[in-house]
């Protein structure tokens, strides 16, 4: 399966690059920068949501899964910019949003009962807070998320039908499969009994208000993977990786049908050697990870970690076994925007989501007009001062890109000092030390070299030209 240790590099659409000066990304931009993942060797693009939306969650709000959103593009943007894509070896995955549609989806309004009503609301709770339950015409219907989204009722064969529709129609202009929203709220209990309240750990980050409930009967009800399944008729071998907000022991229904889940232990874990450790072991104790620190929703490297961890981070995301997920500007460092504002996103994510940056100019290459968010600091962090520097950011993603083909099956974790996370993929070693102090190298006997810069680059070429074990040891260690 070409996807198996793939590098699949988010792009947010809005924030990529912008074609026509009105400060919004769009698909001919992509089009315009695909040189530069071709270049970095990734293997694939997934865009997030790119079709016709009011954009009150950015797109994850579909009002039409078979269109693309003017302020992106058009069907023939879409098209052109697979066909490219294609050329420089690329493939495209989309954003389907199954869970629920916009409030301005047509079904809305003349097929209510392709959603979820109550007279009455339960105790459910919406993902960015409060119930998730509003009233319209005497009645309630049901929200996982903004009020803008209403959930479909996906025992409604006509939701089935509607959705595979709209999913055969992307992979047939040649989109090489999915990234699937939300993807554990799609199915809920019929009867819509309350959430009793919590007695166990969830097993990752909640609110305060959610962790107080077990959150059993508003999501992952037991017929999932039948719904699943027809999500799988539609698309026959596309990738499909699953937005599975559970922990891993709770995968085993998703992934008889979808191919992977993202590792959210990992990337909800502090950087801390042995918690990382147990988050990889949690989640590498079955198949079907698929590994990402960052992404739209989630802060930066960066800002989380600090600028010298974060390669660290880096380094762990591309050598762990599995498909990992690269957010656009992670490979040159880009830290979070100002925080707290919530100029544009009501849960206040607006700050994981300013523009590329490109070069140095005021926009960092990324609009000639005013960019929808302003660039963080383009004349520090950019591509074009990074692209040939070999101590950069994006010089360490790329030779860690070419490493990466030559990691064997599987993980093997070592033990190793406090504080230092160490594991083996055949014959290459990685160590990581998240201490902060020095420590020993836990590969005694081997070559194990530190991250000066340009180190990563000598090593790659030493791992091309024999059996060679790599260590790569940040700051202070021994
Ligand atoms: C996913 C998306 C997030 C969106 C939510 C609702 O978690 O990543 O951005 O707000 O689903 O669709």
């Amino acid at each position: 399966m070409w996807w198996q240790d793939a590098v699949i590099y988010q792009v947010y659409p809005r924030s990529f690059q912008d074609s026509d000066g009105d400060g919004i990304g769009d698909l001919p931009g992509i089009e315009r920068r695909l040189d530069h993942l071709a270049w970095l060797g990734v293997d694939a693009v997934w865009l997030s949501p790119i079709y016709p939306s009011p954009m009150h969650d950015f797109g994850y709000d579909v009002a039409d899964y078979k269109a693309v959103d003017p302020v992106f593009g058009s069907l023939a943007d879409f098209d052109s910019l697979v066909a490219a894509a294609r050329e420089r070896g690329l493939r495209v995955l989309l954003d389907v949003v199954p869970c629920h549609t916009s409030i301005e989806h047509p079904w809305f309004g003349a097929h209510p009962e392709r959603y979820i009503w109550a007279d009455e609301p339960n105790n459910w709770l919406s993902a960015f807070g409060g119930p998730a339950w509003s009233r319209l015409n005497g009645r309630y219907y049901l929200h996982s998320f903004y009020p803008e989204q209403p959930d479909l009722d996906w025992r409604n064969p006509d939701v089935v039908t509607g959705m595979q529709d709209a999913l055969r129609f992307w992979i047939e202009r040649g989109a090489a499969g999915y990234r699937v929203d939300a993807i554990d709220r799609l199915l809920k209990d019929p009867e819509l009994r309350d959430d009793p309240p919590a007695s166990e750990p969830f097993g990752l980050p909640l609110s305060d208000e959610e962790a107080r409930l077990a959150l059993t009967h508003s999501r992952n009800a037991p017929d999932t993977a039948a719904a699943l399944a027809r999500i799988r008729e539609a698309v026959g071998d596309s990738l499909l990786v699953g937005e599975v907000y559970l922990p891993s022991a709770k995968w085993q229904p998703y992934l008889e049908h979808l191919d992977a889940a993202f590792a959210f232990e990992l990337l909800h874990a502090p950087w801390d050697a042995s918690v990382l450790r147990a988050a990889i072991e949690a989640t590498t104790r079955r198949p079907g990870a698929a590994w990402v620190l960052s992404n739209h929703d989630f802060g930066r490297l960066v800002t989380r970690f600090g600028a010298e961890n974060a390669r660290s981070a880096t380094l762990m995301l591309l050598t762990l076994p599995g498909p990992a997920f690269l957010y656009q500007g992670d490979e040159i460092g880009l830290g979070d925007g100002p925080g707290g504002e919530r100029r544009f996103d009501r849960a206040g994510r607006d700050r994981y989501r300013h523009p590329m940056q490109w070069d140095g100019s005021p926009a960092g290459g990324f609009t000639t007009g005013e960019p929808w968010l302003p660039a963080v600091d383009p004349e520090r962090t950019n591509v074009e001062a990074q692209r040939d520097d070999p101590g950069s950011t994006l010089a360490l993603v790329r030779d860690l890109l070419t490493l990466r083909r030559l990691l064997a099956d599987g993980v093997e974790l070592l033990d190793a000092a406090p504080g230092v996370l160490a594991y083996r993929r055949g014959e290459h070693a990685v160590a990581i030390n998240t201490s902060g102090e020095e420590r020993p190298a836990p590969l005694s006997g081997d070559l194990v070299l530190e991250t000066a810069p340009g180190a990563l680059r000598r090593r790659v070429l030493a791992a091309h030209s024999g059996a060679v074990t790599m260590g790569l040891l940040p700051t202070g260690m021994g």
